[in-house]
């Protein structure tokens, strides 16, 4: 077990947990830290055994207890969801002093953590990920929020008290849940080093059989990387957190054109590689590049290639409601190289022909 403790600004401390069999060690943190009531949202899709172990850790540390069961997905992503776990925390007299815990994927611990965030203006919460997608970034970082009219739109900066992270976890996921993390990690890696992406290069296999100690060590290096960046810029108001949006751009867009109908880990899968060809007609980054993160992606199981349903003009119109957009600007991040990123602020009009023109070019397969 690995304790990644960090102290952000004003002197906010998020603890992540990064082990095996640790799910019971909950209730005892909590316990020891003083609160009285914990509020437990989980994803009734996980096995029972991961369940009882949260709530009997939870039961044994004398916690007064309310468990609400959601299902995960992106439709969980709602307002209307919210409103729901409102209303429930407030029948359960939820205050401060209590907490909250969201255990499930990226979907749920976005959803609980806005709630938690505007709940009395704040209430602490804990994430319990139960996905590789949600422990290698959305379980850090401390970003929350909904869908509304387009991805992520509604939200909050609310960092988590605690994060524990049991990557046995994974082992229930279905492929395509897992695989679909695995993008995360693959964009962790292109933004921050060499090493961490010829690591992953050398441990393809056992990753595809989620290997665990392979999957600890691609989740500890995952949550490091996004810590450092986090640490320095949480609110993302100097640009250095922006630089975690690589492949988003075109990704979200993707998801959005397609209704959602798309794990969030395979279009940005496709994103990335669109905007590698971006970040080589920009910066100049070699051709032989693209088609080497193109060969990596693939050997995880992961698509590279646009969907013939999400049309160029769709991902385009969507592209134009993305958050990164400044007035007439879109801030983009793009890749020198591998492991040196850069943000790009460009026209509206000219980021547009240039997504356009790489959205076109990675449906070529990525081949050089
Ligand atoms: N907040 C952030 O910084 C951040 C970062 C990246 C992504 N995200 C968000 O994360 C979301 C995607 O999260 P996700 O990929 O975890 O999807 P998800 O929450 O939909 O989970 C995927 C599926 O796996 C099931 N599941 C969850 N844990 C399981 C387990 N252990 N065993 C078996 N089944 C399990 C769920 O019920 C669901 O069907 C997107 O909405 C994305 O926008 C947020």
């Amino acid at each position: 077990m690995r304790i990644v403790g960090i102290e952000l600004v004003d002197s906010l401390k998020v603890e992540v947990v990064v082990g095996r069999n640790i799910l019971g060690l909950l209730g005892k943190f909590l316990a020891n830290r003083g609160y009285g009531k914990a509020f437990l949202v989980y994803d009734r899709r996980l096995p029972r055994e991961f369940i009882e172990e949260v709530v009997g850790g939870l039961k044994k540390a004398k916690l007064e207890l309310c468990t609400v069961a959601v299902e995960g997905g992106e439709h969980l992503k709602t307002v209307d969801t919210v409103v729901t776990l409102w209303k429930k925390m407030f029948d359960f007299r939820l205050s401060r002093g209590d907490m909250v815990i969201g255990f499930g994927g990226g979907t749920l611990t976005d959803t609980v953590g806005f709630a938690a965030a505007t709940y009395m203006r704040g209430i602490d919460w804990t994430v319990i990920p139960t996905t590789l997608l949600a422990m290698a970034d959305a379980a850090i970082g401390g970003k929350t929020g909904v869908n509304f009219g387009a991805k992520n739109l509604v939200g909050a900066y609310h960092h988590p008290k605690l994060v524990v992270e049991d990557v046995k976890l994974v082992k229930t996921l279905s492929w395509e849940d897992y695989v679909s993390g695995l993008a995360e990690v693959v964009k962790h890696a292109l933004l921050s080093s060499r090493e961490f992406y010829q690591w992953l290069a050398e441990n393809i296999e056992a990753l595809r059989k989620k290997d665990l100690d392979a999957v600890e060590e691609a989740i500890t290096k995952s949550v490091e990387y996004k810590l450092s960046i986090v640490s320095r810029d949480y609110r993302e108001t100097k640009g250095l957190r922006m630089l975690l949006n690589l492949g988003h751009t075109i990704g979200h867009a993707i998801e959005r054109a397609l209704d959602y109908q798309i794990r969030h880990g395979h279009a940005i899968s496709i994103g990335l590689i669109a905007e590698l060809w971006a970040s080589h007609k920009l910066l100049g980054l070699p051709v032989e590049k693209i088609g080497e993160v193109a060969t990596l992606l693939q050997s995880l199981g992961l698509p590279t290639t646009p969907p013939r349903e999400a049309s160029l003009d769709r991902v385009l119109d969507f592209i134009r409601l993305d958050k990164k957009r400044r007035g007439d600007k879109l801030v983009l991040p793009l890749l020198e190289d591998i492991g040196k990123p850069k943000l790009v602020t460009l026209d509206l009009d000219e980021a547009l022909q240039l997504l356009g023109w790489a959205y076109k070019r990675s449906l070529s397969g990525a081949k050089p």
